[in-house]
């Protein structure tokens, strides 16, 4: 990979041992993946965040580290809500680890903004180059936003937060991002569904770009659905939503395929992965409107959004149901050997995985039934 003198004098270690890490980390991932050089990136958003899947060697890392982040840069969520930690049931112990932990991402100058949706906290401009390493954000700002992100881990995304550049492999070259595969979807789809699809196809696709056919076009909540969902059961990190070219492979998904849904008497229901939009809380407070929550519902949000939509969230929270912010089902304890229902495709694939519970998904209104029936 050709470095300009800048770039060499940070891997000469000019501008300290930290840097010149970052930079060594960087040129081996653009060695391997054939890079001719790197390029300036607008921001970087970092997951490995939370305890629960950092443990005391991520903490140890983070400690060594020195030095200032050059791009703006946030954090994926953590493992509880800062402010609701004792309600969420979480060990002092935990807490006092896990603020260690965004304590030492603040003191290098990041956004202690801990979400899988950064996008709703600034949209990233079309075609900039971003380095980012949640799976469904990445999914995301590459669709529907059409920036240029791969599918970055925790350490590549800071070291490229702390050069402010990263390789020029993979999706931010316009040849890597033509569509492989064509996916017609022939019957309606809503809200959850695109969740349900994601998870059904994502094994299909694997890491493939897929371009779809829709009855109508999904909404922007219905994308990040469709993204999350595929981004967890496979790969993908890139698709289109509707046809843009010719390809050569094909698939045909039929209803029964996405028919996922069952009935289930969970422990718990848990909403918003990934994080929730405003028009997904205005959804589920019209689905709970007038009822009680009689199962605890926890339903997970940025603190950005949240802080947007603070009368909402009251009205939400009259019923019963618990909103929580910087954090989520899947990275934070409480949600550990439980029964839980979702209504997404990406927890339903992570949750026996990652947290050792079994999972059901439902549709969002299906969700809230649940929640509001003993
Ligand atoms: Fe976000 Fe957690 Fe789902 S990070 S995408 S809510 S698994």
């Amino acid at each position: 990979m050709h470095l300009n003198r800048n770039e060499e004098d940070i891997l000469g270690g000019e501008s300290g041992p930290v840097k010149q890490k970052a930079m060594e980390i960087l040129v081996a991932l653009g060695d391997i993946y054939g890079a001719e050089r790197l390029v300036p990136i607008e921001s970087a958003q970092i997951a490995g965040v939370s305890y629960k899947t950092i443990g005391d060697a991520g903490l140890e890392y983070l400690t060594s580290l020195t030095g200032s982040v050059v791009v703006p840069t946030m954090l994926n969520p953590m493992g509880i809500d800062r402010n609701k930690w004792q309600e969420m049931g979480v060990e002092e112990s935990f807490v006092e680890k896990q603020l260690a932990i965004i304590a030492r991402y603040e003191s290098l100058g990041i956004d202690a903004q801990c979400t899988c949706t950064p996008y709703y906290v600034s949209v990233p401009r079309k075609k900039a180059h971003l380095s980012w390493s949640e799976s469904s954000a990445v999914a995301y700002v590459n669709s529907v936003i059409g920036a240029r992100t791969n599918r970055e881990g925790g350490p590549s995304a800071l070291a490229a937060a702390l050069v402010g550049k990263t390789p020029e492999y993979g999706y931010h070259l316009g040849e890597n991002r033509i569509p492989e595969i064509s996916v017609k979807v022939d019957f309606p789809l809503a809200g959850a569904d695109f969740g349900a699809l994601g998870n059904v196809v994502g094994k299909i696709l694997n890491s493939r770009v897929p371009q779809f056919s829709f009855v109508r076009p999904p909404s922007d909540d219905e994308l990040k659905a469709l993204g999350a969902g595929m981004a967890a059961s496979g790969s993908v990190a890139l698709f289109y939503a509707r046809e843009v070219s010719k390809c050569r492979e094909s698939l045909e998904v039929d209803y029964s395929d996405v028919d996922i849904y069952s009935p289930s008497d969970p422990d718990v229901v848990v909403l918003g992965c990934p994080h929730c939009s405003r028009s997904e809380l205005v959804q589920i407070e019209q689905f709970l409107h007038g009822r009680a929550v009689r199962r605890p519902l926890w339903i997970c949000v940025s603190r950005f959004v949240a802080d947007h939509c603070r009368s909402l969230i009251s009205q939400i929270e009259a019923t019963g149901a618990r909103v929580i912010c910087d954090t989520c089902m899947i990275v934070s304890p409480t949600f550990e050997s439980r029964t839980m229902t979702v209504n997404s495709g990406k927890a339903l694939e992570y949750a026996p995985t990652m947290c050792n519970s079994q999972a059901f998904i439902e549709t969002t209104k299906g969700c809230i039934d649940t929640a509001c029936t003993a």
